[in-house]
């Protein structure tokens, strides 16, 4: 059985007092909670301060970003370094940075390379949009992202997929589970031609679009859901809690 995972992708969004808030009330919601990975990946800036307030907690922590040199003169960047200071985990390849910020997958893959190979986690995220869906070409796409992204990666223990559909992200258009069970058991499929069953039967894949308190549930039931990277619901303490208790 894998172990589901439920991560918050806080985006652009939160202040200091902001995320103080979050964490008194979140905290408390979630403490008795041992069968779900509880992952908050907030901006960089509530790194420092939300380890403190996890530390011996139930809770882990995620950059949304990193760049893939070690150090130097990248003005606006973090290292995985820097991020290992506080956190476990490292987004990569998030639609939004694809679409809005250029990154192609080769500048993916070198991100996923550099993260692993400094003993980060991370959660690699793929999907297509709302136009290469209708044009049928999603699979297609996701398999090129996977192929892409993944490239000179050895082992995936370290690794947690995320599936997002681009026309579900932000859209109150979440994938209907079948929907997003099909693409899921593509994604394990296409894990398992390059690395092999064994991988392919222990990563996690989440799925992220629109999840929310109402539809948690029903998604998390299916068999290659394994977790969810949530946006806008979870902003709410008391909302993501009752998706990180999908089980009831
Ligand atoms: P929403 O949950 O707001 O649709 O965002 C999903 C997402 O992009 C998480 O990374």
């Amino acid at each position: 059985m894998r172990r589901p995972m439920i991560a918050a992708n806080w985006k652009m969004n939160k202040t200091m007092a902001e995320a103080r808030s979050f964490i008194d009330a979140f905290r408390g919601l979630v403490r008795d909670v041992t069968d779900v990975d509880i992952v908050l990946a907030p901006p960089s800036t509530l790194l420092c301060k939300l380890r403190k307030e996890t530390d011996s907690s139930n809770i882990m922590l995620a950059s949304q970003n990193m760049f893939y040199e070690d150090k130097g003169a990248f003005t606006g960047e973090i290292s995985a370094d820097m991020v290992k200071d506080f956190a476990e985990y490292v987004i990569i390849g998030h639609s939004e940075r694809r679409q809005y910020f250029g990154e192609s997958d080769d500048v993916i893959n070198k991100k996923v390379n550099k993260a692993l190979e400094k003993g980060l986690k991370v959660i690699f995220c793929m999907g297509e949009t709302d136009e290469e869906r209708e044009e049928g070409r999603e699979k297609e796409v996701i398999a090129k992202q996977i192929k892409n992204g993944l490239d000179g990666v050895g082992s995936l223990d370290n690794v947690v997929v995320a599936y997002e559909p681009i026309w579900a992200i932000g859209t109150g258009k979440t994938a209907t589970p079948e929907i997003a069970q099909e693409v899921h058991l593509f994604i394990r499929n296409e894990i398992r031609k390059i690395f092999g069953n064994e991988t392919a039967e222990k990563i996690r894949i989440l799925y992220g679009g629109s999840v929310k308190p109402g539809n948690a549930a029903e998604l998390m039931e299916q068999p290659d859901i394994d977790g969810g990277l949530v946006g806008g619901a979870s902003l709410d303490a008391e909302g993501f809690a009752q998706i990180v208790k999908f089980k009831g």
